[in-house]
């Protein structure tokens, strides 16, 4: 392959995007307390939003909230469930009600992951990662509807871009997102006509998070070569998928629904010459 092109910095969502697009919006981000859901939640909070995370672990929740106000001048609320928790899940939204009024943006990016073949992948722990990902997306899309349908709003659930292939040892995960996006079409379908929109975010190979640290650097097939064959060059930033929210949430997509994204500097497409 040729040289790429390698871009200088990864972009600010705030270089590109009208400061203030989500003054008096809600955010309500499932797994909102690291990696990337962490800084999708922190872009739209700097665009104008007050956000909701939640996740499993009300002390790092809660210094994750506290981070992303310091760092965008929004409220955040900690509010601890576990997606595989219908109950929990609409206490932490009935918090976030109580606090804000209001949910305009959801999240869905709750996930698990590690490495395993099928054939010896236990069956508690194929269903446990199909119980995070896709039954914790249909509690979240549950539990937050109605205030969605209030507010004609919009959600972004984080897939992959792994399950467009035989990708080794990610069954468990391939099987979750795969239904994750069929729950995000059905979504965009059924709820447009109520003015909600739902669409999907695919990271590629995102640099420092921990889906890429689980699969990277510890696999079986750890290939330290892997940027070289990017067709941009590089691993993606944070910041990318964070762009990619800002501009789903915002009106300039008002006509997107029902569409993946994927964010992977081209790799999805890539085929070598043998
Ligand atoms: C084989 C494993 C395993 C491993 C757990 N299990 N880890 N099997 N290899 N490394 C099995 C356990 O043995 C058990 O089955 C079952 O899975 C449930 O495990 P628990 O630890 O009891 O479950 P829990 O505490 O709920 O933990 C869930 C988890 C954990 C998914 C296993 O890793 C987790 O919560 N991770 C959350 C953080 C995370 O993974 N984030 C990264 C997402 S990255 P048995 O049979 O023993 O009972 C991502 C990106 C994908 O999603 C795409 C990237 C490009």
């Amino acid at each position: 392959m040729s040289k790429a092109y390698v871009e200088p910095a990864p972009a600010d969502s705030t270089t590109v995007f009208k400061n203030d697009i989500f003054k008096g919006k809600v955010l309500f981000c499932t797994g909102g307390g690291s990696g990337i859901c962490k800084a999708m939640t922190e872009a739209v909070m700097k665009h104008g939003a007050n956000a909701t995370i939640v996740g499993r672990k009300l002390d790092r929740l809660q210094a994750s909230a506290n981070e992303l106000a310091a760092a965008t001048g929004r409220q955040c609320l900690a509010a601890q469930a576990d997606v595989r928790n219908p109950k929990q899940l609409q206490d932490a939204v009935a918090k976030t009600i109580e606090k804000f009024g209001r949910i305009d943006f959801v999240i869905c990016g709750a996930a698990g992951n590690f490495l395993a073949p099928i054939a010896k992948l236990s069956e508690n722990g194929f269903k446990t990662v199909i119980e995070i990902d896709t039954i914790g997306t249909y509690n979240t899309i549950k539990a937050t509807l109605p205030h969605l349908r209030a507010s004609k709003g919009s959600y972004i659930h984080v897939s992959a871009t792994l399950h467009y292939r035989g990708t080794p040892y990610q069954v468990h995960v391939s099987a979750a997102k795969a239904a994750v996006d069929a729950t995000s079409a059905v979504l965009a379908v059924e709820e447009g006509p109520n003015g909600i929109r739902s669409n999907i975010i695919a990271p590629g190979p995102i640099a420092g998070t921990e889906g890429m640290d689980r699969l990277s650097s510890k696999g079986p097939d750890g290939n330290s070569n892997y940027t070289m064959h990017l067709p941009l060059g590089r691993l993606g930033d944070v910041k990318d998928i964070a762009n990619a929210t800002v501009f789903l949430f915002s009106p300039a997509a008002r006509y997107i629904t029902g569409q993946v994204l994927a964010v992977d500097g081209g790799a999805e497409h890539l085929r070598t010459l043998q």
